[in-house]
């Protein structure tokens, strides 16, 4: 195992990633953050020092932290925040699990000022090309987001304010790689400079094929992202090496990422091409008269001889409308190459109504049945369960009333190693995608209206090869049903991954695994306790 180190510098800064000026949060002052590559087995050791005026940590979305759950950066489930001025050291194995991944500051809703950036794992002994059913050459990522003018907290203070019914801030502006070009005299009253900005530009050989990994870093918009002239095959989901799919649109939601591998245009390929990425604004609650829904980056293919074509491309749109439906990509024929069955029964059965609604006074908050999950930042719940673990070691499977207010933070514990099988019946017309810490879960099944009520019987699921992957959506007024082995020993949270909503409430914590909690001595070293002292800092 080799081991990886960085050293991170948090600051503030003001940027126009797309022409318009607005305060962020960056890493080495580089937008978006740097890239983390490695190997399965290998070390990661990052060194956050944060320089910046507002709390920070930094999350590793989809990693197992198998045996480090203090390292999961979750404000208010693992960690206490990174205060200004003070720093934290990152430490943990990536074991078990390769492909696409990212990391992203855990703290409110600051990834979306600026704190995210791709993370990749290659999978151990060559195994990665063998398990990419679509051999490729050029691996390349794309990460896609919607973008904002205005700093999250702001935004958040408004949307969480009395009177808003849940209207999430809708995003003026979309990026590729942290890049896009506005006409800045579309909007005269903002600051705004392009001189020096590009679109991403994708140089790929002309006669090797591509692996795109794609990665949705964004706090609230859907994307449908296709290339002109282009199929693709899906090969990858969230980590998951699956059986290739042709398609040539792919929808994907925040948090998500596929790799797709390129198929070069049948016919005289040009040198030239448009990727582009749509905001479904369907799925937006009004709208933003300085929207502009599209992203464009370039693909440009070096011909042998080498000649450069001029930008920009001439290619056009494929032929036949984006759907304008809020919906994930149809998943139910991707299927993985290392096959798994899920378990047929279950132990828990988690039954979640998600809902948005208002119960104290014009306060639009989202509630998981009763519970309206409120982020206590200096109390992570992975603290105030080592710290009561021995009296609360006769603690039952089930919600943990003894140690949480059911209302406030719905926390739901196992004690060994379990099946858990959640049913979430979405009673919001929003698309939620749900987002599960330190697992890859089972998706049984997903769809439209109530969730059939045979469901639970056995049977009724297939559970061959179901596909396995850590964020998955549950549409507008649909259901959702995921499974999962909880061997994970940790606190983890289980979330709607759109920014507005979690901090809205939207989410539990499931502590799994409790018995093996008892003997981390991680208790008193390690988990990052010094960083709670500093909480009249943030
Ligand atoms: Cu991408 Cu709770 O995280």
């Amino acid at each position: 195992p080799t081991k990886r180190e960085y050293t991170w510098i948090i600051q503030d800064h003001e940027l126009n990633p797309d022409g318009m000026w607005r305060p962020m949060v960056l890493i080495n002052g580089t937008f978006p953050g740097p890239l983390i590559e490695c190997n399965e087995g290998d070390e990661l050791v990052v060194h956050v020092l944060n320089q910046a005026s507002n709390a920070t940590s930094i999350h590793w979305h989809g990693l197992y932290q198998n045996g480090t759950n203090w390292m999961d950066g979750t404000v208010g489930v693992t960690n206490c925040p990174i205060a200004p001025g003070s720093s934290f050291t990152y430490r943990f194995n990536v074991t078990g699990q390769s492909g696409t991944y990212y990391y992203h500051s855990h703290m409110s809703m600051q990834a979306s000022d600026g704190l995210v950036g791709p993370l990749i794992i290659h999978a151990r002994d060559g195994k990665e090309k063998e398990w990419q059913k679509v051999p490729y050459d050029q691996d390349r990522v794309v990460m896609l987001s919607d973008h904002y003018y205005d700093l999250s907290s702001e935004l958040l203070a408004q949307y969480l304010a009395p009177g808003n019914e849940n209207e999430e801030p809708v995003p003026p502006s979309a990026l590729i790689n942290g890049r896009n070009v506005r006409n800045c005299s579309d909007l005269p009253n903002r600051k705004c400079s392009t001189i020096g900005l590009a679109q991403a530009l994708f140089d790929l050989s002309a006669t090797a094929s591509t692996r795109l990994r794609i990665i949705n870093v964004g706090a609230f918009a859907e994307f449908s992202l296709q290339i002109d002239e282009h199929e693709f095959q899906v090969t990858e989901v969230d980590g998951t090496d699956v059986h290739p799919q042709r398609i040539h649109r792919l929808n994907i939601t925040p948090a998500q990422r596929y790799s797709i591998i390129l198929t070069l245009p049948r016919e005289n390929i040009k040198g030239l091409y448009w990727m582009r990425a749509r905001m479904i604004t369907h799925c937006f609650a009004y709208e933003n008269p300085e929207l502009q829904e599209e992203v464009w980056a370039t693909l440009r293919y070096h011909h042998q001889p080498f000649e450069v074509d001029v930008l920009p491309p001439q290619t056009h749109d494929w032929p036949e409308p984006i759907e304008v439906e809020c919906l994930d990509l149809n998943t139910t024929s991707l299927s993985p190459i290392l096959p798994i069955r899920a378990p047929e029964n279950t132990d828990h059965f988690i039954s979640l109504r998600a809902s948005f609604q208002i119960r104290d006074w014009r306060l639009s908050r989202g509630y998981l049945n009763d519970s309206s999950f409120y982020t206590n930042a200096s109390a992570p719940i992975l603290h105030t369960y080592l710290d009561a673990y021995d009296s609360a070691s006769a603690m039952a499977d089930g919600v943990n009333t003894a140690l949480f207010d059911p209302d406030k933070q719905l926390v739901f514990q196992t004690r060994t190693i379990s099946t858990i099988t959640i049913l979430i019946q979405n009673f919001d017309d929003g698309n939620h995608p749900f987002h599960l810490h330190g697992y890859k879960f089972f998706v049984l099944g997903q769809g439209h209206g109530y969730a059939p009520a045979n469901i639970q019987d056995a049977g009724v699921l297939d559970v061959r090869n179901p596909l396995r992957r850590d964020t998955a959506s549950m549409e507008g007024f649909g259901w959702l049903l995921i499974r999962f082995v909880a061997d994970n020993s940790g606190a983890w949270a289980f979330h709607c991954h759109v920014g507005w909503h979690v901090e809205a409430g939207l989410g539990m914590v499931l502590v799994t695994r409790g018995e093996r909690m008892g003997g981390w001595d991680g208790r008193e070293e390690g988990v990052g306790r010094e960083l709670c002292d500093l909480r009249g800092v943030w």
